[in-house]
């Protein structure tokens, strides 16, 4: 059985004038656990949608998801947020840290949802991340004196410190340079094999997007596999070329066909690509919609 499984996902939604706009057309996706699988895709074309229904800050419109195996249609709305805050750690591409809170208690935030020894040993537990991912000496730095990529750093430590299954990380280098992104990456993967979560990471990078064992592009509402060429590992320059498309059912190593990524990456520099606007909370989510219920910690 594995641990999430979308088959045929839709995600439509009513605009102002009553037209219906179709985001996702019909998703078959498979995950296991610990497992690093990368979304690529242009700006609109779905991929904060998809993300924020696989972390439960959204439903399908039609279709099936499975959560280790039982479809999330049957969980309560209770049960659903209680999944989501222990099961699911989350980064986005503008860090959303609390401004008014030090890192350490932007770390231990997740852990005032948790229960017992979680709870009540949170602040030790969030140092102990903070340490991990090379902040241990900034326990008490407020967010705006880091830099983009310690801040990251921190909704890094944030995403992980109650253990998650799935890490769902939207453009988690998308506001930082080539080299800090890189960093962030390298520390987000190798963190999140040690603790054995699986990690789905929406990226417009395709030296981001090499670095997971499956790749797909989102494109017109629908997910297909790509294969990315060894080039694509080093810098972005030649995206355009980098980047190969498996029809669907195929080997990978089968049949390649040449997919004009350079629009891509050259979407995500002119827009910087906000991905603010989902049907689902997304970056604007508050502390309750991202880590669970607020009956938790009673
Ligand atoms: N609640 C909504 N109402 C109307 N349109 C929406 C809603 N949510 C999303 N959309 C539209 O659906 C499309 C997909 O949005 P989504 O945020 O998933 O794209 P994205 O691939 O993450 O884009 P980006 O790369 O810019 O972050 C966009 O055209 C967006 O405007
Ligand atoms: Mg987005």
């Amino acid at each position: 059985m594995s641990l999430l499984e979308l088959h045929g996902v839709t995600r439509s939604v009513r605009l102002p004038d009553d037209r219906i706009l179709q985001i996702l057309r019909g998703i078959d996706l498979t995950v296991d656990a610990g497992e690093h699988v990368s979304i690529v895709g242009r700006s609109g074309t779905g991929k904060s949608t998809l993300l924020n229904i696989l972390g439960l800050l959204d439903t399908p419109t039609a279709g099936e998801f499975l959560l280790d195996g039982v479809p999330i249609g049957r969980l309560s709305g209770r049960v659903r947020a209680r999944r989501r805050g222990a099961d699911f750690g989350f980064v986005f591409q503008q860090f959303n840290l609390l401004q008014a809170r030090t890192a350490l208690e932007n770390v231990a935030a997740p852990l005032l949802y948790a229960q017992g020894k979680q709870f009540w040993n949170r602040k030790r537990l969030a140092a102990e991340m903070l340490e991990r991912v090379g902040l241990g000496d900034r326990l008490d730095t407020m967010p705006e004196k880091l830099s983009g990529g310690e801040q990251q750093r921190v909704a890094i430590a944030r995403s992980l410190v109650r253990g998650p299954r799935v890490i769902l990380a939207d453009e988690p280098t998308g506001a930082l340079d080539v080299d800090t992104g890189g960093e962030v990456m390298d520390l987000l993967d190798t963190i999140a094999q040690e603790n054995g979560s699986a990690l789905i990471a929406i990226t417009h990078d395709l030296a981001v997007a090499s670095r997971a064992k499956r790749h797909f592009r989102l494109a017109e509402g629908v997910l297909a596999p790509i294969a990315i060429g060894a080039r694509s590992a080093g810098s972005l320059d030649g995206l355009g070329t980098t980047m190969e498309h498996v029809p669907d059912g195929e080997d990978h190593q089968a049949e390649h066909v040449a997919v004009p990524l350079g629009t891509v990456a050259s979407a995500a520099a002119a827009t910087g690509s906000t991905g603010a606007h989902g049907p689902g909370a997304g970056p604007g989510s508050t502390l309750d919609d991202l880590f669970g219920d607020s009956v938790v910690a009673s």
